[in-house]
């Protein structure tokens, strides 16, 4: 059950109390590209040359694998992730291929590297309506690996030169944690469960030959296809993915903001805002939401969002409540608050030092 080999888990690390002190630490947004859908996937993802130096995304690149995967799997891997990526779907595998000749690296790596995310991506989102049915949504990416803060970079999908969507990610992976489809609906993912790599890898392999998506992916798809946020949350809810995983919708209308728990083949469970019932928001981390949890980060965001109330709950509010300890915590990467109706408001900020 447990992992060995620092694979990675959204596990809370055990902070002292002591650490509370920093307060007032500096924040930083990362830097935005444009990648174009009407170029060639293998040419899209130029412009991350723009603002990032090729040197460091491949020294970056490889600590992240070298943390994640043993050496000897790696080169074991090597071979068959080259065979294996005959299967990988269009656009995505010329977008692998168009980042490895970009970064100089192994095509193999750069596999590896989108696989190595997959696995590993967290923590907490939040849907939040307002009294006058606003909704708003906010996340936590948690994520151990420090050089994330300098690889995570805003994303703007332009189709005819116009914003299709957006979204925030690290440089190099094609996936999507977080996006925004402008005047239609947000969406986050959050871990759920916890496959030991290997059994992860033979997952990953078994289901790619069946034809199912990595769960970021079908977010990137979501964001291009669905046309609003009812045909978002069926998408997210029934196609096949390769793990499962707890998407967070928000619309643009009250009483559109939900959690939809994932299994492979389809929804475990949805659990929309129900705010006549006093459903005002809803919390989710990495747990399924009607099972008792000892995560600490659930209840605080529960208890702040409480000690708000939904009189007061805005953009603003709403990235307070993303800064708490330990909804904020020591491995926290970046924060999002987003809201589809007002798409102009998307921020994402970097936390240099996580929330210690
Ligand atoms: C990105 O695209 C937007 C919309 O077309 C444009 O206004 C902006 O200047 C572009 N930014 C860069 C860095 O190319
Ligand atoms: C909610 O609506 C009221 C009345 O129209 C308005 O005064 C208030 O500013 C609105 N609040 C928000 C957060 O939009
Ligand atoms: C990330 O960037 C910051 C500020 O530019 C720098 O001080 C830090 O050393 C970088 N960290 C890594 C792991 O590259
Ligand atoms: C927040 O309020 C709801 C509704 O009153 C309550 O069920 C929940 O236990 C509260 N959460 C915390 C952490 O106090």
């Amino acid at each position: 059950m447990l992992t060995g080999t620092g694979t990675v888990r959204c596990a809370l690390p055990l902070l002292g109390l002591a650490a509370l002190a920093a307060l007032g630490q500096a924040l930083l947004a990362p830097p935005t590209v444009n990648v174009s859908l009407d170029e060639g996937p293998e040419l899209r993802w130029k412009p991350l040359l723009q603002v990032f130096d090729v040197e460091f995304l491949r020294r970056a690149g490889a600590e992240v694998i070298d943390s994640t995967v043993p050496k000897w799997v790696h080169q074991a891997l090597a071979p068959v992730v080259v065979a294996l990526e005959k299967y990988i779907p269009p656009p995505y595998a010329g977008e692998i291929r168009g980042m490895a000749s970009l970064f100089g690296g192994s095509l193999s790596d750069i596999v590896i590297l989108n696989f190595a995310y997959e696995i590993s991506a967290f923590c907490t989102s939040i849907v939040a309506q307002d009294k006058n049915g606003s909704v708003y949504h906010g996340r936590n990416l948690d994520y151990p690996h420090p050089v994330l803060r300098n690889l995570t970079v805003n994303v703007v999908f332009l189709k005819n030169g116009e914003v299709a969507y957006r979204g925030t990610s690290f440089a190099g992976y094609v996936g999507l944690w977080t996006g925004q489809s402008p005047h239609k609906f947000t969406v986050s993912g959050d871990q759920r469960g916890s496959d030991h790599w290997w059994n992860w890898w033979k997952n990953f392999v078994s289901a790619f030959l069946l034809g199912r998506t990595p769960v970021s992916w079908l977010v990137r798809e979501t964001l291009v296809e669905a046309e609003n946020f009812q045909d978002a949350v069926m998408r997210l809810s029934k196609i096949p993915i390769i793990t499962g995983v707890y998407y967070i919708v928000g619309g643009v209308r009250a009483g559109e903001g939900v959690v939809i728990t994932r299994d492979r083949k389809g929804p475990a469970d949805i659990w929309p805002l129900d705010p006549v019932n006093g459903g005002w928001y809803r919390v989710e981390t990495n747990y399924d939401h009607w099972l008792p949890s000892r995560d600490p980060r659930r209840y605080a965001a529960s208890k702040a969002l409480n000690a708000t109330g939904q009189d007061h709950i805005n953009m603003d509010t709403l990235y307070q409540v993303l800064s708490q300890f330990p909804v904020c915590n020591g491995i926290t990467v970046y924060t999002t608050t987003m809201s589809a109706a007002h798409p102009e408001k998307y921020r994402s900020l970097v936390r240099p030092q996580g929330c210690p």
